[in-house]
């Protein structure tokens, strides 16, 4: 859980990240923002409410947003990462308080399509801390790879389950935010306060916390990879057996007989996830009757509900794998989508030009910074040797302008455009606008897809594969629209964040795809409150209470 103050790629180019200015910077910005915090106090004691940020902000409500403003500006120019772990690491249970920590296997090769498949990105094991620390009963044991008699007698404990399941487990899988490059899954992380509060509640059996590969250790799509690994071992984890394959043999007691067992259960899964189908054929079909049938079946024998639960960047990731089980169409969807101030623009740090620019809304009372030049390179670092393009694939920016252009139009994509823009000061707008236009940010460079025409959906022709990274369209597999079948969606947004506008563009286009969208807004909201050390815990209690009633209805029907 420590700091790093490693350099990386992405810190060439900004002079505050290399030493000695680095240590010098820092510790001014560190030192006059503590010096600030009594000035604050006192400015603000003074004059009426009306002159705060927000009228209902309390003082500590104001000093910890300019706090963290300060400290977030540091972090960005200077390229401090903080709250991380390696992504190898084991962790011991004994250190442990609230969760486990397991190993995930890498995705099983069957499942190796689409986007998560690339040469130069290894599919790894990958860490999760579990929440609760004690498996509660109802969750059946994983199988050891290789140990195919205990699998089998697992299999047959499974099917008794079955058959009295009234309800069924409800697991939580969370990645946790902090733009691809802080923080952790590690149960002391900051997030953590979002799955600890949630199985206080009683809303999961179960949350797996995430330990997926961030920026720093591998680019875009290893964190997809991670969570697609996470999401298909829970899904094996409660498979339940389609009833004419009951009759599986336990017998272990020699090597022969354990290897036809072996045989039996690979056959058994690849039933259960691929019976009768053919990827390459499918992808090829335009009608989707084929997929729908299939990931339905898969769907009835799912012995669990999957949540996906992400804040900030981790909302991100679970739009990307949403998006990566719908498109691929093999294993079955999840149930619903927690998003709690889920970025879904990071294209905004790229402009088509440097004077269109525009910087998000609630400048003056979000913690969040607009710093376009460190903001561009840390998602630089993120795409990797992957082209620029990938910016505006729907797995990275699914709610940026190009993307809603590509798939709704024009009229679309400006009429959820919000006012709250214009009423940013013109001096803040035309300092962005510089900073954006700075000759040694790649911005400023002619990005390649700025040449060629946007690709419309329409005119992608579908017997390519449409998810390849090899060369990114912004475009949906079987002509599906952006959001055509995703889950029910549940999404939490401040009114005061400057994500605000993206976050309302997403649930727009959502809804307009037909997906079921319940939008909780939290009132004088900061961008993700749920995993702040402390906020107006009356806000933040109805934010909670709104969430886990859409927990339940999502986990009754
Ligand atoms: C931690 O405990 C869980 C069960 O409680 C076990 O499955 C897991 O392997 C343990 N992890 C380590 C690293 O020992
Ligand atoms: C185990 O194998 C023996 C023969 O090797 C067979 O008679 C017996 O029925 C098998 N048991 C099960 C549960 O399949
Ligand atoms: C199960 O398999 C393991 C090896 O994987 C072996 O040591 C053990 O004896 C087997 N158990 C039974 C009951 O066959």
């Amino acid at each position: 859980m420590a700091t790093h103050h490693r350099s990386y790629n992405y810190q060439a180019s900004m002079p505050f990240a290399r030493e000695p200015l680095k240590t010098i910077y820092v510790g001014q910005r560190l030192l006059t923002t503590i010096l600030m915090v009594p000035f604050w106090v006192l400015y603000y004691a003074i004059l009426p409410r009306s002159y705060r940020p927000r009228p209902s902000w309390s003082l500590k409500q104001i000093v910890a947003v300019n706090f963290m403003r300060r400290i977030y500006k540091v972090t960005e120019r200077a390229g401090v990462t903080w709250g991380t772990r390696d992504p190898d690491a084991l962790c011991d249970n004994a250190t442990l308080k609230e969760t486990r920590f397991e190993w995930v296997d890498p995705l099983p090769e069957e499942l190796r399509t689409g986007i998560v498949v690339d040469q130069q990105v290894p599919f790894k094991r990958v860490g999760s801390f579990v929440w609760p620390k004690q498996k509660p009963a109802e969750i059946p044991d994983c199988s050891p790879p290789g140990d195919s008699n205990t699998s089998d007698i697992v299999l047959l404990d499974r099917s008794d389950i079955e058959a009295d399941a009234g309800r069924v487990p409800i697991i939580g899988i969370f990645l946790h935010g902090g733009g691809y490059c802080h923080m952790s899954a590690h149960e002391t992380s900051g997030p953590s306060r979002i799955p600890r509060r949630l199985m206080q509640d009683k809303a999961f059996t179960e949350i797996h916390a995430v330990e997926y590969r961030l920026l720093q250790h591998a680019p875009f799509p290893a964190a997809v990879q991670d969570a697609a690994a996470v999401y298909a071992h829970i899904v094996r984890r409660h498979q339940r057996k389609p009833s004419s394959t009951k009759s599986a043999s336990s017998n272990g007691s020699n090597s022969v007989s354990n290897d036809l067992d072996k045989n039996t259960e690979m056959s058994e899964k690849q039933d259960f996830l691929t019976v009768d189908f053919d990827p390459a054929a499918a992808k090829n079909r335009k009608d989707n009757k084929d997929i729908r049938d299939r990931v339905a079946q898969a769907a009835r024998l799912k012995g669990c509900k999957i949540f996906l639960i992400g804040d900030s960047a981790g909302g991100n990731l679970v739009l990307a794998l949403a998006r990566w089980i719908r498109d691929e169409g093999i294993l079955p969807a999840p149930d619903g989508l927690l998003l709690l101030s889920p970025s879904c623009d990071p294209a905004h740090a790229f402009p088509e030009s440097p004077s269109s620019y525009v910087p998000r809304p609630h400048a003056s009372t979000d913690y969040l910074v607009d710093t376009p030049e460190p903001r561009a390179l840390l998602q630089r670092t993120f795409l990797g040797h992957n082209p620029l393009e990938t910016m505006h694939s729907p797995y990275v920016s699914p709610a940026s302008m190009r993307v809603l252009r590509a798939f709704f139009g024009d009229a679309f994509a400006e009429s959820v455009e919000d006012l709250t823009i214009r009423q940013l000061d013109a001096a803040e707008i035309d300092r962005l606008r510089t900073m954006a236009s700075a000759p040694s940010t790649p911005i400023a460079e002619t990005p390649s897809w700025s040449r060629s025409p946007t690709p419309a959906l329409d005119g992608a022709p579908l017997e390519r594969s449409p998810t390849s990274l090899a060369r990114p369209i912004i475009a949906s597999p079987r002509g599906l629209s952006l959001f055509t079948d995703f889950p029910r969606a549940c999404i939490v947004l401040g009114d005061a964040e400057r994500l605000e506008r993206e976050v309302m563009k997403l649930v727009g286009a959502m809804e307009r795809d037909g997906v079921d969208v319940r939008t909780v807004w939290v009132e004088d909201g900061v961008h993700d409150v749920l995993q702040m050390a402390w906020w107006d815990e009356r806000v933040r209690d109805r934010v909670w209470a709104s969430i886990e009633e859409w927990v339940r209805e999502v986990g009754e029907n």
